[in-house]
């Protein structure tokens, strides 16, 4: 098992393993509270492991506060403003160039009850990006999330909130298994899940039509009481 991703079962193609959850998560997780622990990683991982872990004790990233509301209308120009970032084009099955017709079409499949779609709002009520669902399966009780954040708002912890909240309103909508389908050199939104509680379970080859090529996909997914409370 990958130490920087415990939950996971198969994450050696994850890129990124800090030293802190390297630290934390790993073998010297019990020595975390004696004395003498971080002469240890000093030994052990160098000066450069200690830093990282003291900046992390110390400068975590505070949660963001938002909101998802239904999306409507009334978000159409700042949502087309984040569909039309490269970023989100390029890991999204947003058309690019986008047809005349195409996001009517796309916004009239969300009715709430086959697939629902959230604005994110900010602190202060700004568009901060949206998140979605797959089409929901009600027999067996499982769904796909998806997420995009507006450039400017990214790097705040945006995205991890969202998925968190969402995966809460899709267990309190009785769903057993939640999934997130990401493309393998995604490695933030990778991040993303495992954050929020994701676990990796392997690799889909050759899935989607993303703009004409198709792309291998991380799934990961979540099951009731697999919600890390908090921060
Ligand atoms: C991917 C995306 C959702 C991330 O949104 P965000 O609000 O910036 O994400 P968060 O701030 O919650 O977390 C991002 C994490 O990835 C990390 N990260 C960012 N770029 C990274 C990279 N290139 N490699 C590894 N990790 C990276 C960040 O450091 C952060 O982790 P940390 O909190 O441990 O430092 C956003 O960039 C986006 O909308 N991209 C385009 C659309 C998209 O990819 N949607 C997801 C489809 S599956």
């Amino acid at each position: 098992m990958d130490a920087a991703y415990p939950n996971n079962r198969n994450s050696s193609r994850h890129p990124r393993r800090s030293a802190p959850d390297l630290l934390r998560r790993g073998k010297f997780v019990d020595e975390a509270s004696t004395a003498n622990f971080y002469p240890k990683v000093l030994k052990r991982f160098g000066i450069e492991a200690m830093v990282l872990l003291i900046h992390e004790e110390h400068y975590r990233r505070p949660v963001p506060t938002i909101r998802l509301i239904t999306l409507g209308d009334e978000h159409v120009p700042a949502l087309l403003e984040t569909m039309r970032d490269p970023e989100v084009l390029r890991f999204t099955r947003t058309p690019d160039p986008m047809p005349e017709e195409w996001l009517g079409q796309w916004l009239a499949r969300f009715d709430g009850t086959h697939r629902a779609a959230f604005a994110i709002l900010d602190a202060e009520g700004a568009f901060a990006g949206y998140a979605v669902t797959g089409a929901i399966d009600w027999d067996g009780l499982e769904v796909e999330l998806g997420y995009a954040i507006s450039p400017s708002a990214r790097g705040r912890g945006v995205a991890t909130e969202t998925l968190r909240q969402l995966t809460r309103w899709a267990f309190a909508q009785g769903m057993q298994r939640v999934t997130a389908l990401i493309a393998v050199d995604n490695a933030a939104s990778s991040r993303v899940a495992w954050k929020a509680g994701y676990t990796f379970e392997g690799v889909l080859r050759s899935v989607h039509n993303l703009n004409g090529r198709r792309c291998d996909l991380e799934s990961w997914s979540i099951l009731p009481g697999e919600l890390p409370e908090g921060p």
